[in-house]
């Protein structure tokens, strides 16, 4: 089958589709066109065949189009321009419970990820919104956040009128974009009370200063991240600052989600794709010590975790030629308490051994 077309104003030939070659060189909208050659096609038969397959239309002047992302069928957006649209990361690694976090992204499910730090949460929904070219909006509502900033707050324009500056909620609402809020589990309780409103299908936000009513755009979605789920810190890691959530509130979210470390075999392929000068033998042990700490740390015998984030950081350093101890003491234990640095220090020499040379201080 062939894939060219001639088209019957210049005999050009042209691949797959008529319609830009007629709208570029002759000027012509394809209505015009097929009213003049009603018998020319448009199109060539295996793309014909490709837009059926993929189930593409054209809405609100924006190819649409079926996409698979983690086995989950996803409606993807085609060309559009967006400074909020991520791009996206060649190396990252889909995991199961990826698929759960792209069906709710598709079907405007009200989304809560929750797991330990570094487990790539965020990347994920960045992830997701890169694939199907949907903005994504991120705040973190860490207690810094305040109503203001969220809802919107009064303020005096350029020519000295005092107006209503609509804040990051109502602006994703009204824009469809997703709204990614981070540390939920951290925020203040009269954010939680607003978005209680919102986590409802298809709710609505009342804007009390100004008596508006903001009626969410269809692409708007939520999703909130968090290190626990709400019910405290059992470990005491993520202790400071985070609040347990009320019971009503969780419960209004759809779909609760855990995200934990990449099995081992994973995490090696995902290093190996960052930083590929890095040995992979070395990798391999790297995250062995990596799964020895992370169990230490559930087990109560280590107050710090080793996230996926600190071993890219020392896989950087390494990639340019920094040596193993010197890496590791700036990556990784400089930043942990004191009582921490002993263990962590030994199972990096333990796992990595000769291959690193003394990691001990
Ligand atoms: N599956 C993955 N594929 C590619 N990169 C990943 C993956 N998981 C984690 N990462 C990388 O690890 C780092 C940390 O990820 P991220 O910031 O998404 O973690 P997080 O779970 O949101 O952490 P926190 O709870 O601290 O916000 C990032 O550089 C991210 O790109
Ligand atoms: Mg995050």
């Amino acid at each position: 089958m062939s894939d060219q077309l001639t088209c019957p104003l210049c005999a050009q030939s042209v691949a797959m589709t008529l319609i830009p070659h007629l709208r570029s060189e002759h000027k012509i909208e394809p209505e015009v066109f097929r009213a003049r050659f009603p018998e020319q096609a448009l199109c060539s038969a295996e793309f014909a065949s490709f837009l059926k397959e993929q189930n593409v239309r054209r809405q609100d002047g924006v190819l649409h189009y079926q996409l698979d992302v983690a086995g989950c069928p996803m409606t993807a957006r085609y060309g559009v321009d967006h400074p909020l649209i991520p791009e996206p990361d060649p190396t990252f690694v889909w995991t199961e419970p990826a698929r759960d976090v792209a069906e709710a992204v598709e079907h405007n499910e009200r989304v809560f990820l929750y797991g330990p730090s570094g487990t790539g949460k965020s990347a994920l929904v960045r992830e997701i919104a890169a694939m199907v070219k949907r903005p994504v909006r991120r705040v973190s509502l860490n207690g810094e956040t305040s109503v203001a900033d969220f809802i919107g707050h009064w303020a005096v324009n350029g020519n000295k009128e005092t107006v209503f500056v609509k804040g990051i909620l109502p602006q994703a609402m009204l824009e469809g974009y997703i709204l990614q809020m981070d540390e939920v589990d951290a925020m203040q309780p009269e954010v939680g009370f607003i978005l209680q409103q919102i986590l409802e299908p298809h709710g609505h936000l009342l804007l009390t200063d100004t008596g508006e009513d903001i009626t969410p755009h269809a692409d708007f979605r939520l999703v909130a991240t968090a290190n626990t789920l709400g019910f405290g810190s059992d470990s005491g890691l993520y202790a400071s600052g985070t609040h347990v959530l009320n019971f009503s509130w969780l419960d209004r979210w759809d779909v609760v989600v855990n995200i934990d470390y990449l099995p081992a075999g994973r995490e090696v392929e995902l290093l190996h794709a960052r930083h590929p000068s890095v040995k992979k033998d070395l990798l391999k042990c790297i995250v062995k010590a990596a799964g020895d700490l992370r169990r230490a740390q559930a087990n109560e015998e280590l107050t710090t975790v080793l996230t996926t984030r600190r071993l890219l950081a020392l896989c950087a350093r390494l990639e340019r030629g920094n040596e193993f101890p010197q890496a590791l003491q700036v990556c990784v234990l400089n930043k942990v308490p004191p009582e921490d640095r002993k263990v962590i220090g030994e199972t990096f020499e333990h796992h990595v051994g000769p291959l690193g040379q003394k990691l001990t201080p």
